[in-house]
Order: C-alpha cells, then sequence, then structure tokens
C-alpha cells in the first residue's frame, strides 16, 4: 500500500524526523515493486499495450508483467457467511469436465490443466483494448473500435458468446435440445461431425487436435463449448469453413455467414505469449 499524501503528512507530524527519512525510503521502494517499467501508477494505467494497435502485438509476458495477481490462485476456502468452495458448485460446474478445487476466472481460462489442455487463449484474446476513462463505448473518436457492453473490459458479442451460447439444434436438425436428445445419438456429436463441418478450430486460441481426442472420448467437451455454459440464450453464428464433401448449395440460413474464422484468430502474433 503506497500512504496518501493526507496520511503521510499526519504520520511525520506525529513521529519526527526520523519517520520522515523512513517514509521516504518506503515510498520509492513501493513504487519500484508495482510499476517496474514506469515512474507512475497513472502512466502505467495509461500504458499504450492497453490500447490499439499495440495491445494486439502484446504477449502474456509482457502484460503479467504489470498484472501476475490476474493469474495467481486467490479463491477464498470459505465465504465470510461460512459456505465451503469446495461445498459450492454452481450449475455451470457440473460439466463433467469440471475438475478441481473452485478457482479464479483467468486461471479457468488460462492454467487449469484443462484450460490448457483445450484452449491457448491470451490475454488479448479477450482484452482488445478499453479506455478507463471513458468505460461507454462508441462516445467519442478515440472510443469507437470495439462493440463492449458497458463498463466492460472484454466483448461478450464477440469473444464470450463463441464458447457460451446455446447450441444451435434446430440447424443440425436435432428432434429436441442436447440434453434430451442426446440418447437417440449415443451422446456422441462425431456421429454427425465426422462428416460434417470438420474444418473446425483452426484458430490460435483452441488446441483442434486436443479437442478432437478429448471429444471422441466425452462429448461433454464438445457439449462444454457448445450449450453446457450458456451465459446467453443466442448461439454464436459460427463461420462456415469449407469443408471436404461440403454440398455446393447454401443453406437459407447460413447465407449471410462469413466463410472463414475471424482474421485476427488466424494470425500467429497472438501464439507469441504462453500462459503460465
Ligand atoms: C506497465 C504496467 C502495465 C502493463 C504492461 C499492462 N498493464 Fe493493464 N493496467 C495497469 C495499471 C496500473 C492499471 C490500473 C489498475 C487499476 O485501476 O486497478 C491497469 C488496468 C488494466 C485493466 C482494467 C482497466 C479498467 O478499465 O479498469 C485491464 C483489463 C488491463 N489493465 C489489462 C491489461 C492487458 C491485457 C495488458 C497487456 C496487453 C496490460 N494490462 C498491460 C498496468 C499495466
Ligand atoms: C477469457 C477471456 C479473458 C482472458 C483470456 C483474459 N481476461 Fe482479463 N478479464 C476478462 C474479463 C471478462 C474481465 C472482467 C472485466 C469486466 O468486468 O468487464 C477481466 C478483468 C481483467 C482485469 C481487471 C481486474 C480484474 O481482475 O478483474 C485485468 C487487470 C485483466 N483482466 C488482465 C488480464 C491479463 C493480464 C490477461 C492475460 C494473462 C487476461 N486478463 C486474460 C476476460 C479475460
Ligand atoms: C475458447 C472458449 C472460451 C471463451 C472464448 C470464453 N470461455 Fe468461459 N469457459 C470456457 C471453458 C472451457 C470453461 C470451463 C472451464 C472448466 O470447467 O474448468 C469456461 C468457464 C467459464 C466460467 C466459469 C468458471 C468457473 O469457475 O467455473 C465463466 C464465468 C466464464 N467461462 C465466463 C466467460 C466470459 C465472461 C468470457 C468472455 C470474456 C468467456 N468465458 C470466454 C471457454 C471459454
Ligand atoms: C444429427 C446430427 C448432428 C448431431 C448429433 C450434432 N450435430 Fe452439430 N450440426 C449438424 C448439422 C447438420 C449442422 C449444420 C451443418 C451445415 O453447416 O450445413 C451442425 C452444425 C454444428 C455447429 C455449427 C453451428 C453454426 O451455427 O454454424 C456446431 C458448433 C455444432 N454443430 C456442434 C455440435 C455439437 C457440440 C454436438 C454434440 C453436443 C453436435 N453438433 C451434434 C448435425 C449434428
Ligand atoms: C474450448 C471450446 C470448444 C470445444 C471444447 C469445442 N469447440 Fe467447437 N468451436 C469452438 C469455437 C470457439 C468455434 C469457432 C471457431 C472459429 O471461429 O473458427 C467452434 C466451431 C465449431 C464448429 C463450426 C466449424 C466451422 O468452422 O465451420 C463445429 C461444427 C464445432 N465447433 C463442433 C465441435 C465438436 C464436434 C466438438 C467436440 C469434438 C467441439 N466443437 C469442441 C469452441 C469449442
Amino acid at each position: 500500500m503506497i500512504p496518501s499524501p493526507l496520511q503521510a503528512v499526519f504520520r511525520i507530524l506525529r513521529l519526527g524526523g526520523p519517520a520522515l527519512l523512513f517514509l521516504v525510503a518506503a515510498m520509492g521502494l513501493a513504487h519500484g515493486q508495482t510499476a517496474p517499467a514506469h515512474a507512475d501508477y497513472q502512466r502505467a494505467r495509461y500504458d499504450p499495450i492497453h490500447f490499439k494497435p499495440a495491445i494486439d502485438k502484446a504477449t502474456n509476458t509482457q502484460c503479467l508483467a504489470c498484472h501476475a495477481e490476474v493469474l495467481e490462485a486467490s479463491v477464498r476456502n470459505e465465504s465470510t457467511a461460512g459456505a465451503k468452495a469446495s461445498q459450492s458448485k454452481a450449475w455451470y460446474q457440473q460439466v463433467s469436465t469440471y475438475q478441481g478445487e473452485q478457482d479464479t476466472f483467468h486461471r479457468r481460462h488460462m492454467s487449469t490443466a484443462y484450460a490448457k489442455q483445450v484452449m491457448n487463449l491470451q490475454c488479448n484474446t479477450c482484452h482488445q483494448g478499453n479506455d478507463p476513462r471513458d468505460e461507454a463505448t462508441g462516445t467519442s473518436a478515440s472510443n469507437q473500435n470495439h462493440r463492449l457492453t458497458l463498463r466492460k473490459m472484454a466483448s461478450a458479442e464477440t469473444t464470450c458468446l463463441m464458447c457460451h451460447g446455446t447450441m444451435n439444434s434446430e440447424i443440425m436438425g436435432l428432434p429436441e435440445p442436447w440434453p434430451k436428445s442426446k440418447v437417440t445419438f449415443q451422446n456422441n456429436c462425431l456421429l454427425c461431425h465426422a462428416g460434417i463441418r470438420t474444418n473446425r478450430h483452426n484458430v490460435n486460441y483452441l488446441n483442434a487436435a486436443e479437442i478432437e481426442k478429448a471429444g471422441s472420448k466425452n462429448a461433454d467437451v464438445c457439449y462444454g463449448c457448445h450449450g453446457a455454459r450458456p451465459w446467453y440464450r443466442i448461439s454464436f453464428p459460427f463461420a462456415r469453413n469449407k469443408w471436404e464433401g461440403m454440398a455446393p448449395d447454401v443453406p437459407d440460413w447460413a447465407k449471410n455467414r462469413p466463410t472463414t474464422s475471424e482474421p485476427r484468430f488466424l494470425s500467429s502474433t497472438h501464439l507469441q505469449g504462453t500462459a503460465k
């Protein structure tokens, strides 16, 4: 903690000369520790790395130089009311792939064993830059380039929805939503997807081969990202990448769909940093 100037003055008045010397030394130390590459907090906060274009090239290592706490394990064992973390499982944690103790949001996406197995998320996969001075998108010339919900730092629409939408069972021709119809399909997505939309997951934030391996043993791997943790009541309009054996006719629902994954997810610059 860096004491505020007012607190410092009070302390000096109470304790006299020797404390002044100590205080000056301590403040210097605290500064040195919190912002390694920078003189002060404000400069670090407005470091160009937070904004476009620099954020697009930033590595995890660069971000973590100042934000190491983001990937530190920091979940309480018990809530202040006494509920034990180990006995509190939320509905979205009932998916069979959920393993281990309660963990933080960032660690569940970047550093747990399961996250590292199926994903390769980088800080800038989700953080595309936001303006801490003006947290409403589109109100000024410098705050136009992303679709953020008010006061949010990542886009639900373009990022979270990809893995947290509902399963589009209508276009798949399923008679009922997956939880009810899965028995009919031997609880196996690959019954159909061994031949349909097989050119999938070739993006820099997913481990495509590992996903296929794990998904062939347990459909919850697939369903986990395609309906089991739906924060939204809509499904993501996935790009329809051309696959081998694809029919030339485009179904009506797919007429406005892109035919390649989003370009920023195809570049390898996002692969420079590696999650801890
Ligand atoms: C030089 C140090 C430094 C670096 C490097 C850095 N940050 Fe920050 N960042 C800060 C400081 C200081 C703040 C303000 C923290 C606060 O108010 O709690 C901040 C705030 C943030 C916030 C919250 C913004 C808000 O609207 O309140 C996010 C998100 C963030 N940084 C992400 C990143 C990402 C992603 C990277 C890498 C691309 C990064 N930071 C690199 C120092 C840094
Ligand atoms: C899966 C997407 C995702 C990834 C990957 C991600 N973040 Fe975040 N981050 C978020 C979300 C969502 C929030 C909450 C922000 C909000 O309320 O809008 C957040 C919040 C933050 C904050 C604000 C303080 C806090 O803890 O709430 C900082 C700083 C931050 N992230 C830094 C990072 C850094 C550094 C990395 C890479 C090591 C990273 N993030 C990776 C989605 C992500
Ligand atoms: C590439 C896919 C992917 C993206 C993008 C993604 N998530 Fe997730 N998310 C997952 C997976 C997989 C899990 C389950 C992790 C587990 O079970 O260990 C998860 C779990 C969660 C959890 C529950 C964590 C817990 O402790 O159980 C929350 C909350 C969450 N995501 C929110 C978000 C938000 C908000 C965003 C956008 C900023 C986002 N996710 C983006 C794949 C993703
Ligand atoms: C009965 C066969 C069948 C089963 C079982 C099935 N799907 Fe599909 N799925 C389809 C068809 C058909 C399409 C649309 C193909 C096209 O683009 O023409 C599709 C499309 C998709 C898409 C792309 C959706 C979009 O909007 O572009 C995803 C993602 C998907 N399936 C995931 C899954 C997952 C995950 C499972 C298992 C939990 C599953 N599917 C089970 C037949 C099936
Ligand atoms: C970690 C999260 C995650 C897992 C696990 C996962 N998917 Fe996906 N899936 C995604 C994302 C994100 C996309 C969109 C990628 C893109 O933009 O190309 C996607 C795209 C797809 C598509 C559309 C492909 C296209 O480009 O036309 C299909 C079909 C699909 N997934 C089926 C599956 C099946 C089957 C499994 C299990 C073997 C599975 N998914 C497991 C996150 C996941």
